[in-house]
């Protein structure tokens, strides 16, 4: 039999951030007074495997409570979204919980898979072309935060559904991330969709642990920023002179993840010198808790009307499914 989808072999229609985007936005984060690196660097081939690993950590229930979510109502899921849809996944990465959701989706058009990580897309894409021949799959390597512009699938589908999982949307500001789902809103058009997983509120010890795991695998994860300026920019941050932190702000609802210089040193970068002082941080990620209500009246500002929520036993997580009317 040929699969439908043979023509996925064909390169991406987008490529992710290059080095030059990363130099760029390195040294734009670092001449800022308060100091910050953008987390979407995160995710090269060590990244995305560091953060495998995170997800695995008994401290960090998230990826746990998100598939727990899936595993129980990913039917309940593919009714809300209804048959014959096409399902946009914005940072997917390995894909496990895409498969879960996929499985019970009715006679789905096409999954078109949009992540900044090369290696994760291409094994993804491999797998679940062999898990389900029949699906039309568009993978598309590119940074979801700048405009893409996304295949059609050979088949025009029932509606647009985005599927946009792990509470990456915590890790916008506020406004940004409103204006961010007014995109996908635009996007998927009247009748469309929004699938997404959201962390909510929660006891702070509860939070600090997950993201202070004890086997040191966040900080891993968090200096490895440092350590790929080092190799793709030739950057000369002292791996050992710079520390993680992660505390919870409550008045802002939000986990702050620093890198804190344990000493004063200057970095060298392309040719320019930047000095920090002990005790300065550079901020690496804001990773925002919600209420079911508080993202709901979010989601409304983007034009999204409120469906339904999933969440597990704890309460600890919440996957949202939202229409545009
Ligand atoms: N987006 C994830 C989150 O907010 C990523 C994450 C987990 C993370 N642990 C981290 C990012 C530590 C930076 C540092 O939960």
């Amino acid at each position: 039999m040929t699969p439908t989808n043979s023509l996925a072999t064909a390169p991406p229609l987008a490529t992710p951030a290059t080095n030059q985007d990363f130099l760029a936005d390195v040294i734009a984060g670092l001449s800022k007074r308060a100091r910050s690196l953008p987390c979407k660097y995160f995710y090269d081939a060590r990244g995305s495997e560091l953060f495998q690993k995170i997800c695995e950590l008994p401290e960090y229930y998230l990826t746990r409570a998100e598939l727990q979510i899936l595993d129980r109502y990913a039917g309940e899921m593919a009714k809300a979204v209804g048959p014959r849809i096409s399902l946009i996944g914005l940072g997917t990465g390995a894909g496990t919980k895409t498969r879960l959701l996929l499985e019970q989706l009715q006679r789905p058009i096409a999954y078109i898979p949009v992540d900044i990580s090369t290696e994760q897309l291409q094994r993804s894409t491999k797998l679940f072309r062999k898990i389900f021949p029949a699906l039309e799959i568009l993978p598309v390597c590119a940074d979801y935060l700048e405009p893409v512009k996304l295949p059609s699938p050979s088949r025009k589908p029932g509606r647009k559904v985005v599927y946009f999982p792990g509470s990456t949307i915590g890790n916008f500001e506020p406004q940004s991330a409103g204006e961010f789902l007014r995109r996908i809103a635009k996007h998927v058009g009247i009748g469309g969709g929004l699938l997404i997983g959201v962390d909510l509120e929660k006891d702070r010890d509860v939070l600090e642990r997950a993201y202070n795991d004890s086997a040191g695998m966040t900080a891993q994860f968090n200096l490895n920023l440092l350590a790929r300026a080092n190799r793709e920019l030739g950057a000369d941050f002292d791996l050992t002179q710079w520390r993680h932190e992660a505390v919870y702000n409550s008045a802002q609802g939000r986990i702050e993840i620093y890198l804190v210089s344990e000493i004063d040193q200057t970095v060298h970068l392309s040719g320019q010198a930047f000095d920090f002082a002990a005790g300065e941080k550079i901020i690496t990620e804001y990773s925002y808790k919600h209420t079911l209500e508080g993202f709901t009246k979010l989601a409304a500002t983007a034009g999204f009307e409120f469906a339904q929520m999933w969440t597990d036993d704890a309460r600890l997580f919440g996957v949202f499914y939202f229409t545009v009317l």
